[in-house]
């Protein structure tokens, strides 16, 4: 492909050429993971390239314009693009996500509103509790706790008491081993995929019923995030039962993925010594430390819509219907805008902020599908890193390779052990 759509990094409006790539690649995404956009991207010396993905065509783009782009208001809807076993493990059908133009934006109101900065600063200080009080339980541990699930139990203790639920510890426990196997089964297809989606419906039931006995009870009246979501009105009429059973979710799951990148950060404090004395002890550097394991950890390796009405972007032309993948994976590890992008280095987020980070998409926060729990990530990332660079912990003897072609990936094997010593 030509070198000119590779060397205009930084001017937005050089027109890119996508390079074509024969043949169906589903079964090459499979086995190369996170990397398979990052290869083709690099071979190819391009930032598009066009493809066959389950015998769709597809076209990836990389870079932190294509971001803002393909955020843009109504440009992108994410019906029918993404596969149902996806789809069917983090969002649902009737989901804010799966919804367009004024429909989806009544919808994100509620999520703008809950996760504005007031009821944020309770957030964060609840999972500052919560997580004194079970780490207080669990340094006289003598087996070692992975931390992806040890902070997914305190986030979603955290999540409940933030949304105004009250839960017995059992079903708080069977939640949060819910949550973290369908945030597991999210990228996979087979068994690990059928466990999740399995579990999403039963964790449906159980929101359902809450919703229900809430409305029955006439008790929701509290200004809590779920009684936001049972007040919320579109065109004068309440949500259904499921679809706030739905929205009510999509504050507790994401919540709890959270733990991915606190699974992450452990693994970098534990593999960077240095920075893990300098995150306990100066919280200047909690931010950058927090921004880097947002750039580094493997998560959404890219996000898929299709154009709504003909869509023009440097010379490219998408039209109605066209599948278009924005590879998130790939963007955070281009050289040409991240030096030695594979090396840890919060040092990078200094000054702050910095362009071309977008784990969590790009754009307004008003319009398009932008995560409107970025902020509230990046606050509970911060009190938790900080808990963690200042805990008494060491990593016991583990495999601590990351899988780039496990979907979602881990920290490790076991999800980051750590050995707490008191
Ligand atoms: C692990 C941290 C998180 C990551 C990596 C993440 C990532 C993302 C991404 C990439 C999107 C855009 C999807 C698309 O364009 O189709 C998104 C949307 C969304 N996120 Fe997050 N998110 C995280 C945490 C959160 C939190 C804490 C919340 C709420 C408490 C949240 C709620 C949502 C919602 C409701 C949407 C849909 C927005 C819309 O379609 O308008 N996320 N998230």
């Amino acid at each position: 492909m030509s070198s000119t759509s590779f060397d205009t990094i930084g001017d937005a409006s050089a027109p890119l050429e996508a390079t074509e790539i024969s043949g169906d690649q589903s079964h090459r995404f499979l086995m190369e993971g996170y990397e398979f956009g990052r290869h083709r991207f690099e071979k190819h010396r391009t930032d598009a390239f066009r493809t066959r993905l389950l015998g769709r065509p597809v076209t990836f783009l990389r870079g932190a314009g294509a971001a803002e782009f393909f955020y843009g208001a109504d440009r992108f809807t994410r019906v029918g693009a993404m596969p149902r076993s996806v789809l069917h493990s983090l969002q649902d059908e009737g989901s804010v996500q799966t919804l367009d133009f004024d429909p989806h934006r009544r919808r994100r109101a509620i999520f703008l509103d809950v996760l504005g900065e007031t009821r944020r600063e309770a957030l964060t200080s609840l999972v500052s509790e919560e997580w004194e009080l079970r780490w207080r339980s669990l340094r006289e541990s003598a087996e070692p706790l992975s931390l992806i699930q040890t902070s997914g139990q305190v986030l979603t203790d955290t999540a409940l008491r933030w949304l105004g639920i009250e839960c017995t510890p059992e079903e708080r426990r069977r939640l949060a081993a819910e949550f973290l196997a369908m945030i597991d089964g999210a990228g996979s297809f087979g068994p690990r995929n059928w466990h999740g989606r399995l579990l999403r419906l039963r964790t449906e039931r159980w929101a359902r019923e809450l919703v229900r006995f809430r409305r029955t009870n006439g008790s929701e009246t509290t200004d809590s995030p779920f009684d936001r979501i049972l007040q919320h009105r579109e065109e004068g009429t309440p949500l259904d039962e499921r679809t706030a059973a739905i929205e009510l979710l999509n504050l507790l799951r994401p919540t709890v993925a959270v733990s991915r990148f606190v699974g992450f950060a452990g693994l970098a404090l534990h593999l960077h010594p240095s920075w893990r004395e300098r995150v306990a002890s100066d919280d200047r550097w909690l931010l950058p430390f927090t921004e880097e394991v947002r750039r580094t950890a493997p998560f959404f390796p890219a996000i898929g819509g299709r154009a709504i009405g003909t869509q023009y972007w440097r010379g490219l032309t998408f039209a109605p219907g066209d599948w278009v993948m924005v590879d998130l994976f790939a963007t955070h590890r281009d050289a040409r805008r991240w030096n030695d992008p594979d090396r840890f280095d919060p040092g990078r987020f200094v000054p702050h902020p910095v362009e071309g980070l977008v784990p969590q998409g790009a754009g307004s926060m008003t319009d398009g599908h932008r995560c409107p729990g970025e902020p509230a990530t990046i606050d509970l990332l911060a009190v938790l890193v900080r808990a963690l660079a200042r805990a008494e912990w060491t990593a016991p003897s583990q495999d601590l390779r990351v899988d780039l072609r496990r979907l979602p990936a881990l920290p490790g094997r076991h999800g980051m052990l750590i050995q707490p010593s008191a």
